[in-house]
């Protein structure tokens, strides 16, 4: 069965396109990573995105998206995702914030998020993100070809699920990408294994849990982006951008292509067979 119309199917000379936009998205997490500390403000975080984005040759995919204001979506405590960097949002010792980042490298676009602790966090805290984050690569390893979609989406909720009572995020999911940010299909954070579209080589999605230690109910502040946990209880958000290729998952937004994170999350065959810049860059000669 060929697969479902909608889903936008990438050479391997196109994926890797978005791996150097993928590139640009990672190093501009890390700087932004490194910055973050007591008395920052997250629009100080957005004029070091926006400038390490465009010194890369690469532009900002947020800026104007829909009237999106900033490059980077900064969502701090209680918000969940799509908060908006501001000169008097000034961060302070135990608060944790995701941090979004999206670029735009020859039309093609990288997508990612992480959540960090600013200085020292409580301990329920550190679990609320590393659960996060945990739940995403277990995500990640299941984009490979032949698998389903809601294969990924399942992996993500049964992570969750066996870490503890955390609100998964229902309303926003994560998403194809590739000539867009937002493609087919939408890739939900819960369900049952074996459902949608089969995924296969040249597919792109951006897999992004979001989870709250509390209700999974949310709600959109006045400002039309920004959502909150409607129970006010921290939020944790992280986002990867992964290829399907035959030689198993690429997530384009890591340095490493995944192989730390597979690794830690006990995946080390996955990781294994990854194609690292230079395989496939052999197969593309090949
Ligand atoms: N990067 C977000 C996502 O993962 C979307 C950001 S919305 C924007 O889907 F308006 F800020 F661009
Ligand atoms: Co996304």
């Amino acid at each position: 069965m060929r697969s479902k119309p909608g889903i936008e199917i990438k050479s391997p000379e196109q994926i890797l396109s978005m791996r150097e936009a993928g590139l640009v998205v990672a190093r501009t997490l890390e700087v932004l990573r490194a910055a973050v500390r007591p008395g920052v403000s997250t629009a100080d975080l957005d004029e070091l995105a926006e400038r390490e984005i465009r010194g890369a040759g690469a532009t900002p995919s947020f800026k104007g998206y829909h009237g999106y204001p900033a490059s980077i979506c900064t969502s701090v405590n209680q918000v969940i995702v799509h908060g908006i960097p501001r000169p008097d949002t000034v961060l302070g010792e135990g608060d944790i914030i995701s941090i979004d980042c999206g670029a735009i490298v020859d039309g093609w676009h990288g997508d990612a998020a992480l959540t960090v602790g600013v200085g020292e966090i409580a301990p329920e805290l550190g679990r609320l993100l590393d659960v996060c984050e945990t739940a995403l690569w277990r995500g990640l390893a299941q984009a490979q070809p032949g698998h389903r979609l809601t294969d990924v989406s399942h992996a993500v909720e049964a992570s969750v699920r066996a870490a503890g009572s955390y609100g998964i995020i229902e309303e926003y999911v994560g998403h194809g990408i590739g000539t867009a940010m937002h493609m087919e299909p939408p890739v939900p954070n819960y369900g049952r294994p074996g459902r949608g579209p089969r995924l296969r080589d040249g597919m792109a999605i951006a897999v992004e849990p979001m989870i709250v230690l509390g209700r999974a109910e949310t709600k959109v502040l006045e400002d039309g982006w920004t959502v909150v946990s409607a129970d006010a209880s921290h939020a944790a958000h992280y986002e990867h951008t992964v290829a399907i290729t035959p030689d198993g998952p690429w997530v384009l937004t890591a340095l490493d292509g995944g192989a730390a994170g597979f690794a830690a999350i006990g995946e080390p065959s996955v990781a294994g067979t990854v194609p690292q810049d230079a395989l496939s860059e052999e197969r593309l000669r090949g």
